[in-house]
């Protein structure tokens, strides 16, 4: 049986999971409330020309507003019975040097969020939030004599020498790397990723104190046509697709081997569309990726094939401080209850990704900048 939500809000509706969700639940024939600051560091300084924001607009309700501001909340809770809470900050390296900022948006907001729904009678039933991988940190690991690890984030030292894969703590052996299910240790090693954790975990305790189901999803790398091409904080693959249509030189991180696992943005509309509609009451959380891990290498090379144009792709050996080596995630569970399993392979994917990329416009190439502001702090070496 589907449970049937009559009004949804989506915070973040404007953003690429979320604008993606809203459509589909439109054709699907529910009413849909966003709330969206429309960010210029996501959408450009200037949306009014954006044809595919002005369509959704056109097919919502859309209230531009702040979810750490309770007057622009108070505008769009009354009358939803489902809040799918998306609004975030979401750069791994920028949340390492602006941490009150995403601290005050993720946590701030999903708590102002909670704490008008528990104290004004809004007649909300549901609350799916969008946590992130990034709580795991490191993930999961098995050393084949001596067993699993969840290793702590890498050293300095040992990644300034080009030891990037993880070891064992025992025998010093490389680990291997194992699906992360959700019962992985919790050890975020960003501060958007600790983040994430505490809006999921806030969303939890009050859905389940209030008797509400709640359900946080711990998406992997979403990509598609439709995520942000102007973000340089974002996305490798609007980083890789951005340089390559500039012919400039794409830096790979590390050795080229870290790897990611990608998930297709239908896959994931797909899952999130599962939660909401899933009918018995629930509190709980759920990875949601493809589970299968991909290196960066591979993804650089992809695209390039299918793009064209004249970059160079150099390996360089440098790397950020707080990235993860590996991920791949175990869907066993989101499989099990929301009966969800991913449909479009990587190879697929990114082949409409570069078909919605050549569509649009070439932005600028910000990348080199936000690297700047990365290495002034020490982060990036
Ligand atoms: N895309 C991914 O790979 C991925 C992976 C894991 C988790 N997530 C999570 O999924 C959610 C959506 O991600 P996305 O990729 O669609 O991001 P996005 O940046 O495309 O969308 C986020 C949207 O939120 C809006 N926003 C930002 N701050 C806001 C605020 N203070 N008030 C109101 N609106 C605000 C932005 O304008 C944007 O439209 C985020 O919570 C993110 O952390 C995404
Ligand atoms: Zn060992």
């Amino acid at each position: 049986m589907r449970h049937s939500p009559k009004n949804i809000l989506i915070t973040g509706g404007a953003g690429f999971i979320g604008s993606c969700l809203s459509l589909r639940l439109v054709e699907a024939g529910y009413g849909i409330v966003i709330l969206d600051n429309l960010s210029p560091q996501i959408h450009g300084p200037d949306t009014s020309g954006n044809s595919w924001l002005n369509a959704l607009r056109a097919r919502t309700r859309f209230v531009r507003g702040d979810v750490t501001n309770r007057a622009d909340l108070l505008k769009v809770l009354p009358d939803v019975d489902t809040v799918v809470h998306l609004a975030a900050e979401t750069g791994t390296g920028q949340s390492m040097y602006a941490i009150q900022h995403y601290s005050d948006v993720n946590v701030g907001g999903t708590a102002l969020l909670l704490d008008l729904i528990a104290n004004e009678r809004f007649p909300v039933r549901k609350l799916v939030v969008a946590s992130s991988r990034a709580v795991y940190g490191e993930g999961k690991y098995r050393c084949p004599e001596h067993g699993l690890f969840y290793p702590a984030a890498r050293s300095d030292v040992d990644m300034a020498q080009g030891m990037f894969e993880h070891r064992c703590p025992v025998c010093a052996q490389p680990l291997q790397l194992v699906p992360t299910d959700e019962s992985s240790v919790l050890q975020p090693s960003s501060v958007y990723g600790v983040t994430k954790l505490a809006q999921e975990q806030l969303v939890l305790a009050v859905g389940k104190a209030l008797g509400i189901s709640a359900i946080a999803l711990r998406y992997q790398n979403v990509y598609g046509p439709g995520q942000s091409l102007s973000n340089p904080y974002t996305g490798i693959l609007s980083i890789f697709s951005t340089r390559m249509r500039h012919e400039s030189p794409i830096n790979i991180f590390e050795d080229g081997l870290e790897s990611r696992d990608f998930l297709y943005i239908d896959d994931a509309v797909e899952a999130t569309m599962r939660a909401i509609e899933y009918a018995e009451p629930l509190v709980d959380v759920f990875n949601v990726g493809s589970g299968v891990a991909t290196d960066v290498l591979t993804i650089a090379r992809t695209l390039h094939r299918y793009l064209g144009g004249g970059s160079e792709i150099n390996v360089s050996g440098q790397y950020r401080v707080g990235d993860i080596r590996h991920n791949v995630a175990d869907l066993a569970k989101v499989n099990q209850v929301l009966g969800f399993s991913p449909s479009v392979s990587i190879d697929e994917g990114l082949n409409r990704f570069v078909d919605w990329v050549k569509g649009e416009r070439t932005q600028s190439d910000r990348y080199e900048e936000s690297l700047a502001e990365l290495r002034a702090k020490g982060l990036f070496k």
